[in-house]
């Protein structure tokens, strides 16, 4: 009897140039756990299409979206890689489950409010898409019948909603859709801000000192660590406390990712340390671990056959799998199946 795994789907929008707290919050985890779930990495372009960059090269954002995801060990034998735009079927079920979404409840979303309110400062300059964005994230989830979502917590709002469109859609046609469960760690899963540690780290921030990019080099690693913004605590004490230090836990989330150390080993490693002796330290493991990444990144990016042949396989094995979830929902429906 074949036992099949419990489905995982993730996506990064290939908007900018991808940031540490990408890597932290969600694709660390990614190689680990293609070995328990079937696992489906995807890039979101067309929630890209939600912020409009003028100077965005989207098609070399997207293969250098692809490219990170190999250097973080995700292996297109054991997973399905792919491009949004490439399988049309999470166009379509996005418009079904448009009408299946109720616009007060999209009105809650956080992320749209922010993003609303930073990006276009006036509501009549607000696209539609960025207000349907969540849904085509349903679409994405829900067209795999998905189990579980790795995301930071900033999605943990989107993943509720598709919960709720799906139970929706269920107590009308019956038991349709999986109900996807987001997998958030406790620590990592919002990395702040350097300059303003109450705020979190976005590849979208106009401030680039705020964030550490995938592609920085060495020598702005170390400028952006040494400036980061702690605390003006006497004596200077480091330990995790996000509320009363966010800066000095925040750097501590850092470390633990890129030495692979608990914050509570960590601590106690570090007790009685000076902060700059501290950031020392983290600049020193941050820029080892980065340029091993980059290396490897820049191993795929520089193969684009490779990149291609990955993204071709990745499509049809995607749409192979989503069809079917696409089909059975036209047929709860009523529409007329297409020979
Ligand atoms: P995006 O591209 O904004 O972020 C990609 C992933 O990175 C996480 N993340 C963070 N985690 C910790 N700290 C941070 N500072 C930080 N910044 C970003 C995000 O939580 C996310 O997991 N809508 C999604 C992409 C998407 C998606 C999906 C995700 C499209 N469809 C379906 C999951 C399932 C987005 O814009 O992520």
């Amino acid at each position: 009897m074949i036992v099949s795994k419990p489905v995982l789907f993730s996506a990064v929008q290939p908007s900018g140039n991808l940031t540490i707290g990408n890597y932290i919050g969600t694709m660390r985890h990614w190689s680990i756990l293609q070995n328990n779930y079937d696992c489906f990495y995807c890039i979101a372009d067309l929630h890209s299409l939600t912020v409009q960059k003028k100077n965005i090269d989207l098609k070399k954002s997207i293969l250098d979206t692809l490219s990170f995801y190999l250097a973080c060990g995700v292996d297109p034998k054991k997973s399905i890689i792919f491009i949004q735009s490439h399988v049309y079927q999470h166009t379509q079920l996005n418009w079904v489950l448009n009408c299946f979404s109720q616009f007060s409840e999209l009105l809650r979303m956080t992320q749209f409010k922010a993003k609303r309110n930073i990006k276009n400062n006036y509501i009549k300059k607000t696209s539609v898409g960025l207000f349907n964005y969540p849904i085509l994230m349903a679409s994405d989830i829900l067209l795999y019948q998905t189990n579980f979502v790795p995301v930071g917590r900033d999605q943990k709002q989107h993943i509720e909603l598709t919960r709720d469109i799906a139970n929706y859609f269920n107590s009308i046609y019956g038991n349709i859709f999986e109900l996807p469960e987001p997998l958030i760690n406790q620590y990592g899963s919002k990395i702040m801000s350097l300059l303003e540690p109450n705020k979190k780290m976005s590849k979208s921030d106009n401030n680039q000192n705020n964030v550490i990019f995938l592609l920085d080099d060495m020598n702005s690693i170390i400028l952006k660590i040494k400036n980061a913004v702690t605390d003006s605590q006497i004596p200077a004490k480091i330990y995790y406390n996000k509320e009363q230090k966010p800066g000095i836990s925040n750097l501590l989330e850092i470390l633990s990712t890129v030495t692979n150390k608990e914050i509570s080993v960590l601590s106690k490693e570090l007790d009685g340390m000076l902060y700059s002796e501290f950031k020392n330290i983290v600049s020193d493991c941050l820029c080892k671990f980065l340029f091993k990444l980059q290396q490897s990144y820049y191993c795929y990016r520089n193969d684009e056959s490779y990149l291609n042949k990955i993204i071709l396989e990745g499509a049809t094995q995607a749409q192979l799998k989503s069809q079917k979830v696409l089909s059975e929902v036209y047929y709860k429906l009523g529409l007329v199946p297409f020979f």
